[in-house]
């Protein structure tokens, strides 16, 4: 049984078991979010005022970082961060085979030439198969994380995309948007911190990146005065999203030991194998077993009213303006094993007992 008692009312646990929740999580956060924005807009600042300093000191301090700038989604972040590394246009930057297609998207629009390489076992890149690069992104994708320790020995510049990954630890006790020269995280409504819009951020502890960063951005300049270094976006987060990351942040420790009690358990109920590294801490972005009758197994959760995805449908080799090489096997073969099931924080526990029969 899971310890934690968490209950619904009949009416909201009869409906189908959906991957996110959002509308609870809100309920719970909306009177503290309120509170922020009605201070910000009294104060007169949509954007780029005091709630943006807030929450960039807080995630400094948090990830222990000397430098943060927030941006308008993840996808913006790792654009600007790798086009603040100042890299020869059309270099080959190294991106694991099986990730969300932004992370190829984000290298594409900075200028270089996106070059896919095979993951490992737990989704992340296989270090062994870097070849001729000028950076890499590494994605520590769904929680899981990458082997730094390996990857530094590299010494490419390494660019980490957290999106899915803002609560994971690794050995060294080095959380992930911890780690790299510029590392970039997401508060997209799919993330365990959402927005309610979108968001990102850059953090990193070298000051001529980050002011690099801060002025590409918006515009290529720090104000209207000053020279544009670059043609610059304009990407930047709302008082109102803002305010829903700080109060989301004030909760995320509680909500990801309740997504741990939840992935602990679904684990052991099932045979089948979870795709959950064993790290002091994990993010539980996404909760995706493998099965080679992945068609039944889903049939069965669906048939008891259990949203369930596959993330991904379609990996970097499977999108035509990314030409691609070499060997991707193990990517391809995860690819048709995988699927993710339900694990927010806020699922109920009868809800989580409905996941586990379906998975047995
Ligand atoms: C691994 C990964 N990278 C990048 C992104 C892009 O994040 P955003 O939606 O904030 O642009 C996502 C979002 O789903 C993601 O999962």
């Amino acid at each position: 049984m899971l310890s934690m008692q968490s209950s619904l009312p009949v009416s909201i646990e009869m409906s189908k078991i959906k991957l996110f929740q959002s509308d609870r999580v809100w309920a719970t956060i909306k009177e503290e979010v309120f509170d922020l924005v009605d201070q910000a807009h009294q104060r007169g600042e949509s954007q780029n005022g005091e709630l943006t300093k807030q929450l960039e000191s807080e995630l400094c301090r948090r990830f222990n970082r000397g430098y943060c700038i927030t941006t308008a989604c993840a996808t913006d972040a790792l654009d600007i961060a790798l086009q603040s590394l100042q890299l020869p246009i059309h270099s080959n930057v190294i991106v694991p085979n099986y990730t969300f297609t932004a992370t190829a998207h984000a290298v594409a629009r900075a200028g270089h030439q996106v070059a896919a390489v095979d993951v490992g076992n737990n989704y992340c890149i296989n270090i062994d198969k870097i070849r001729n690069a000028s950076a890499i992104v590494s994605v520590d994708l769904f929680g899981n994380m990458c082997n730094y320790s390996m990857l530094y020995k590299t010494q490419l510049p390494i660019v980490v995309d957290a999106a899915q990954s803002l609560e994971s630890i690794d050995h060294d006790n080095i959380a992930s948007p911890s780690h790299g020269v510029l590392s970039c995280v997401s508060f997209s409504p799919s993330k365990t911190i959402s927005s309610w819009g979108s968001g990102g951020a850059i953090l990193t502890d070298d000051a001529v990146l980050a002011e690099r960063c801060r002025n590409l951005r918006l515009h290529g300049k720090q104000t209207n005065k000053n020279i544009a270094i670059a043609a610059g976006l304009n990407s930047m987060m709302s008082s109102f999203e803002c305010a829903a990351v700080l109060v989301g942040l004030r909760y995320s420790k509680q909500w990801q030991q309740r997504r741990k009690e939840i992935a602990n358990y679904l684990i052991s109920a099932t045979d089948l194998i979870p795709s959950v590294d064993h790290i002091p801490q994990h993010t539980l972005s996404k909760l995706v077993f493998q099965s080679t009758d992945r068609n039944q197994v889903v049939q069965k959760l669906n048939c008891l009213d259990i949203e369930t995805a596959v993330h991904y449908n379609l990996l970097i080799n499977d999108e035509t303006i990314y030409s691609s090489s070499g060997d991707l096997s193990n990517s391809n073969r995860l690819k048709s094993i995988s699927f993710t099931v339900p694990n927010q924080h806020s699922l109920s526990d009868n809800e989580v007992e409905t996941i586990a029969k379906g998975l047995k």
